[in-house]
């Protein structure tokens, strides 16, 4: 029996969906850990498109798919994507669907939250997807989420309600805004509580007792490293650890469990949202990776940030994570560039550093030292095995795997399931 953990090495977007959906395959069982529909996750099936945010990648094979306790819960966004989905003619049934009964849940109020904090942020906006993520995980901290089990048991139910909604309603009040009714929110409680009841269960038991009867798992990140809330570019973060040890704590097994870690990373680098970026190309060669990778959020439509691979970044994301493979996707966006450059240290304070720093204000200043090298200029699209490669991109692959360290397990060179070439299974990677 093999876990495998997938992880994202950047700020997100690397393809870990069409990643998972391909290695899910190989599992018994996938499941999510942290994040919310904050995340967007892409699979490509003979170019029909699904897009899942909260449901686990691995639900596209029928495989059976867990909402972890560590995920924040936005339940009407749960059930309508249940529903895009089921259109898409892929069944949900209860067998295939499991959600932790210790998940906390997203209510109107976060959501609300959200966006009034954004706005009034005004310059220094995070650019938050808007869907009450950062308010939710604050809740959990602060223990006065609902959770899930909370929609059947009254008494806690009650107590939590009124301890939540004193504390939203105080900050409401603040900002001069109307105070919400705990009637209300229970009326809406009792609506989703049947809706959501045949799907929940105790997953952490669930996923040990596979683990025990000899079944791989894999576990699916959301967002990227430095995304992460205590090692990303703070304070443009999401709310959670999205960090591979995450998957343990978020899931409910040991750390020992968590075997081996695939980190996603793109062949260049996006971001959406605000915040540092080193490598970020304001200029054509932006234009020009975001036009033939079509990026722009799956989650919010906004047009993603893009500039090239920075090892520097990757490095740092794979010491975090004990990431011991690679899957290298979006190759063939680089396929008619006549250079591809790779970022390979920071001058900070005409000094070159190798480390990723401490405050968004120093990653500001950063200028990336990047390491040049010739295009392959030719197709990487149906390649089955890495020799198919162009040469170029053969040494493209090589010279990242020197720089961070680190074997290219996979990598992909389409947005279809079937374009990924196999170089290590992470299935059967000895970490
Ligand atoms: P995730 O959030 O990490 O799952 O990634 P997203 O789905 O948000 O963004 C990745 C985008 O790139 C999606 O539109 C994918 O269909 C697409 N994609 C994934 N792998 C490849 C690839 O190798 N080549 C190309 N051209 N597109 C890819
Ligand atoms: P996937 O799983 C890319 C970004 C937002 C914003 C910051 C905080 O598809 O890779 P939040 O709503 O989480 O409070 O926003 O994090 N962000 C993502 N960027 N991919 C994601 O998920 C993201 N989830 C959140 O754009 O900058
Ligand atoms: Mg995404």
């Amino acid at each position: 029996m093999t876990n495998v953990t997938v992880i994202g090495t950047q700020w997100g977007d690397e393809g870990k969906g069409k990643i998972v959906d391909w290695l899910s395959i190989r599992a018994d069982l996938v499941a999510r850990f942290q994040g919310g529909h904050n995340a967007g996750h892409t699979i490509v099936l003979d170019q029909k498109v699904f897009k899942l945010s909260l449901l686990p990648s691995g639900i596209i094979r029928k495989k059976l798919s867990i909402i972890g306790n560590g995920v924040v819960i936005d339940p009407w966004a749960l059930i309508k994507e249940i529903e895009t989905i089921k259109k898409q003619g892929l069944k949900i049934t209860t067998k295939i669907l499991k959600i932790s009964s210790k998940a906390s849940l997203i209510l109107p109020y976060h959501q609300k939250l959200d966006e009034l904090r954004e706005n009034a942020k005004g310059n220094n906006k995070i650019g938050t997807t808007g869907r009450g993520i950062g308010p939710a995980y604050e809740d959990k901290i602060g223990r006065r989420s609902i959770r899930v089990c909370d929609l059947y048991d009254t008494e806690s139910r009650k107590i939590q309600l009124k301890t939540a909604i004193t504390h939203h309603n105080t900050i409401l009040k603040g900002l001069n805004k109307k105070p919400i009714q705990v009637a209300y929110i229970n009326k809406i409680l009792n609506k989703i509580a049947p809706i959501l009841k045949p799907y929940i269960t105790n997953t952490m038991d669930l996923i040990i007792s596979a683990n025990r009867s000899g079944k791989n798992v894999l576990f699916e990140g959301a967002q990227g490293t430095m995304l992460d809330i205590d090692h990303g570019t703070y304070p443009y973060v999401t709310s959670s650890n999205t960090v591979a040890s995450q998957a343990a704590t978020g899931s409910g097994i040991g750390p020992a469990l968590i075997h081996n870690v695939l980190g996603i990373t793109k062949a260049y680098t996006t971001r959406v949202g605000n915040g540092p970026f080193p490598t970020e190309q304001n200029n054509n060669t932006g234009e020009l990776l975001g036009k033939i990778g079509h990026e722009f959020g799956v989650v919010t439509g906004r047009k993603r940030r893009c500039g090239w691979l920075d090892a520097v970044m990757v490095s740092y994301a794979i010491k975090l994570s004990g990431v011991n493979g690679i899957a290298l996707t979006k190759l063939d966006v680089l396929d008619t560039f006549k250079e591809i450059k790779i970022c390979i240290g920071y001058k900070l304070n005409n000094k070159i550093i190798k480390t990723v720093p401490e405050t968004y204000t120093e990653m500001n200043k950063v200028k990336p030292v990047y390491e040049v090298l010739k295009g392959w200029q030719s197709s990487t699209q149906n390649c089955k095995k890495i020799t198919d490669l162009p040469a170029n991109a053969k040494k493209y692959i090589k010279q990242i795997e020197k720089l961070i360290e680190c074997p290219i397990s996979m990598i992909s060179t389409s947005p279809e399931r079937e374009d990924t070439i196999l170089v290590k299974d992470p299935f059967k990677q000895v970490n």
